[in-house]
């Protein structure tokens, strides 16, 4: 429902204190100098993931999805507004408080998969549990490592893996520690068509098994009609919601509408 003071562009009601909510981001707004000039690159935008919801962003280059991508994450803090992971203000939080709970909530995944070449797939997915002084679980290494199609090349060195299979580590790696959000940009931005399609499947079916929230960025039609729900991101703020069948036409055909 529309109140009187809700933004147009706030495409999902944003109920930062519902424990339902696996994410949640309010009126954020954030400026880089360009041109010695401030140049507003978010303009107020809200958005609420529920626990074990698929998510995903479209918008055209320079509209912002990396920049909102690294706000959700902690990474970058925003000029206003606030973002919540698993209910926790992420915005109030100091540097130290906030990487501990990035590294416990939220699993990232980059274009550039960022694995350590020298060790194997299975130790880089055991990895971040390691920088937390834990171990992983043993069925949870195999659990992952079946989801993503890794089981026979858990020994291979990340340096003699393809770019779907380097991908699909980082994918497990990201799920590994069981956070409560996954955040993925650009995630099949260097995978060839068939190793695309088979990385959104897996994203899929991870999201079904182990009903963590996704939120994937990406502009390629093909990818983001891996989540139920996309975001249609243009100057800073949403201008709509595209709800599934995972059909990429329609999709593409529908954001063109929205984007022109
Ligand atoms: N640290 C920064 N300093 C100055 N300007 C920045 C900075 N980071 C991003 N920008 C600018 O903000 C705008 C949005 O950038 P952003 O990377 O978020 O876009 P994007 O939607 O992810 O684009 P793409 O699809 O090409 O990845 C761009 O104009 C970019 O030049
Ligand atoms: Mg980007």
């Amino acid at each position: 429902m529309r109140g009187p003071d809700r933004p147009a562009h706030a495409v999902s009601e944003p109920h930062a204190l519902s424990a339902m909510s696996a994410l949640t981001a309010t009126d954020i707004r954030k400026s880089f100098p360009i041109g010695g000039h401030p140049a507003e690159i978010l303009r107020g935008l809200s958005l609420d993931l529920p626990e074990g919801a698929f998510h995903a962003v479209m918008g055209p280059s320079g509209s912002g999805k990396t920049t909102l991508l690294n706000i959700l994450a902690g990474l970058l803090r925003p000029d206003a507004g606030t973002v919540t992971v698993g209910g926790t203000d992420l915005t109030a939080l100091g540097d130290r408080e906030r990487t501990l709970l990035r590294r416990r909530t939220v699993g990232i995944v980059f274009q550039d998969c960022n694995l350590i070449p020298t060790l194997t797939v299975a130790e880089n997915i055991a990895l971040p549990a390691l920088l937390d002084g834990k171990t992983l679980p043993a069925e949870r290494l195999e659990r992952l490592l079946e989801l993503v199609g890794l089981t026979g090349r858990r020994d291979q060195p990340a340096d003699r893996l393809s770019g779907g299979e380097a991908q699909r580590t980082a994918i497990a790696r990201a799920f590994a520690p069981d956070p409560k959000v996954i955040l993925a940009d650009e995630p099949t931005g260097n995978l060839d068509s068939p190793a695309a399609h088979r990385f959104c499947d897996v994203l899929r079916t991870m999201n079904r098994e182990l009903k963590t929230a996704i939120l994937l960025i990406s502009h390629d039609p093909q990818t983001a009609c891996a989540a139920e729900r996309v975001h249609f991101l243009r100057d800073g703020v949403f201008v709509g919601t595209h709800e599934g069948p995972h059909d990429p036409a329609r999709l593409a055909a529908d954001y063109l509408r929205r984007i022109a």
